[in-house]
């Protein structure tokens, strides 16, 4: 069974010392874990040692970066590089979160460039796709998603695209409370896999983890974990309480 995958996005908040405590808060609780159950927390560049050095000796928990540039290196102040990530022993990013496409311009080919410069170091993308508001009650959510796919992952082989996480999170959900139904969920996952299996065939598209992202919460993670096609979820709010992070862990199928 393909992996299924608790992820905290932690974005821009908690101090140094809030986010030692909360990540303590987590991992002093034992919350078992099957062989293809994965933890991951995406903290913020500053907390990545910090983060690692707490989580270096548990199975299948791991640290993430929450973006890398798409440059290999240089004058591009700011910027932290997939390099700099895999000298500290990172091996998960995020890549291509709403946030980053709204605030920062990252276009469909720059994710390109960010997804094979993580690839080479054999690092996992965790690359997010999702729509607006309005694309949803245009009702084109479907083929809007399946292009950002496409335009950022489809020039993969079939060996490196089953390396890819794919978090599905639609803009109008995150941050919002106002959650996708399960229906919903299910049906844009269902369509992910249909389109990477006429891309790549079944047997590869059923490898690959697709996350939901979205107002997951603790009294809602079991049920929209339980879809066929949804292998867990990448969780912004929830993640920063440590009690409603260890319910949705426990929530993995
Ligand atoms: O990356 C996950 C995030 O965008 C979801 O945020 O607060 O709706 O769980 P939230």
């Amino acid at each position: 069974m393909r992996k299924q995958i608790a992820a905290a996005n932690w974005k821009m908040n908690l101090t140094y010392t809030e986010g030692q405590q909360l990540l303590a808060g987590i991992l002093e609780n034992d919350l078992g874990s099957k062989e293809n159950h994965e933890v991951i927390f995406a903290v913020p560049f500053p907390y990545l040692i910090m983060a690692k050095e707490k989580t270096t000796t548990l199975k299948n928990y791991y640290i993430a970066a929450q973006n890398c540039s798409n440059k290999k290196s240089g004058a591009y102040t700011g910027e932290v590089s997939v390099d700099m990530l895999d000298s500290i022993h990172i091996k998960h990013c995020i890549i291509g979160h709403s946030e980053r496409r709204e605030y920062f311009g990252e276009t469909n080919q720059v994710l390109a460039e960010k997804v094979n410069l993580l690839l080479e170091k054999d690092m996992t993308p965790i690359f997010c796709c999702g729509e607006s508001l309005d694309i949803r009650e245009a009702n084109t959510q479907n083929s809007f998603v399946e292009t950002q796919l496409k335009e950022s992952l489809f020039h993969l082989s079939a060996e490196d695209v089953q390396k890819v996480v794919i978090a599905y999170e639609p803009i109008w959900a995150i941050g919002t409370g106002k959650t996708a139904s399960t229906e919903q969920a299910q049906e844009m996952h269902a369509h992910l896999r249909s389109v990477l299996a006429a891309q790549y065939g079944a047997d590869v598209a059923n490898e690959i983890s697709i996350l939901y992202g979205g107002s997951v919460k603790a009294n809602n993670a079991k049920e929209i974990f339980a879809s066929p096609d949804v292998d867990g979820g990448l969780v912004g709010g929830a993640s920063l309480v440590a009690l409603d992070f260890i319910e949705i862990i426990k929530a993995l199928k």
